[in-house]
């Protein structure tokens, strides 16, 4: 479904993806995890597009879509106007029904009376629901999460793994960026390890009782 291949990229002359493989099959849930600055978000950027790979490839047959790690919500519009927004860009879209699959998706994802309200107002759980569920506006095959949970208290963070998981089980593939170990070996199918720009380890974290200790000890 999300083929990577031999993936690099540099920022002035800093290799920060070097030589990144990696094959997503389609309903899994991938944890991308990794020491800050070790280029999880670059691979995330590049899969979406944000940013060119030097060299390699990025091959995939799927609707992609992005929640970023400051949410990016546009601060002047309502919640209902930003999962609408860019859809109703669209040519021939039907605005009606663009109205009603926001108001739905913020009912599933338990947000619906914050419909009319501005961001600022938010908690940073909501906001969080509120981009997830922008993303969800693509009806995308794959949805990039990056630090999905950062900022977020720990029964927070219990409700972002099981919204996560719900998608996932809708039969969206996620992608998770993340420096919450616990957090993505409740969740993830396979956890890869980015350190330097190089996958360093990949485990399934049900083979692994220990698999957060694991992923410790290849911390660069
Ligand atoms: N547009 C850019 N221009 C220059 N350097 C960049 C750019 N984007 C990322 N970098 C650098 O690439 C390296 C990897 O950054 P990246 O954001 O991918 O790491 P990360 O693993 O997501 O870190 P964190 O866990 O802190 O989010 C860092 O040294 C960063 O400064
Ligand atoms: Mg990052």
């Amino acid at each position: 479904m999300l083929k990577i291949c031999n993936v690099r990229k540099s920022f002035n002359g800093v290799n920060v993806l070097d030589s990144v493989s990696l094959d997503i099959g389609s309903s899994s849930i991938v944890g991308l995890a990794g020491a800050s600055g070790g280029g999880k978000s670059t691979l995330l950027r590049c899969i979406q597009g944000l940013e060119v790979p030097d060299s390699g490839t990025i091959d995939y047959d799927c609707r992609i879509g992005f929640v970023f790690q400051d949410f990016q919500l546009f601060p002047h519009m309502t919640v209902l106007q930003n999962l609408v927004y860019a859809p109703a860009l669209k040519a021939g879209i039907d605005k009606k029904q663009c109205i009603a699959k926001a108001q739905a998706i913020l009912e599933d994802l338990g947000i619906g009376e914050k419909a009319a309200e501005y961001p600022r107002i938010l908690s940073g759980g909501q906001k969080q629901r509120v981009a997830l569920a922008r993303s969800l506006m693509i009806d995308p095959d794959v949805l990039l999460c990056d630090e999905p949970t950062s900022g977020l208290d720990v029964a927070t963070t219990e409700d972002v793994a099981a919204l996560l998981e719900r998608v996932n089980r809708l039969g969206v593939t996620i992608v998770i960026a993340s420096h919450d170990l616990d957090f993505l070996a409740q969740i993830s199918d396979r956890i890869v390890l980015l350190n330097r720009g190089k996958i360093v380890i990949e485990i399934n974290p049900k083979d692994h009782s220990d698999a957060v200790e694991h992923l410790k000890s290849h911390y660069g």
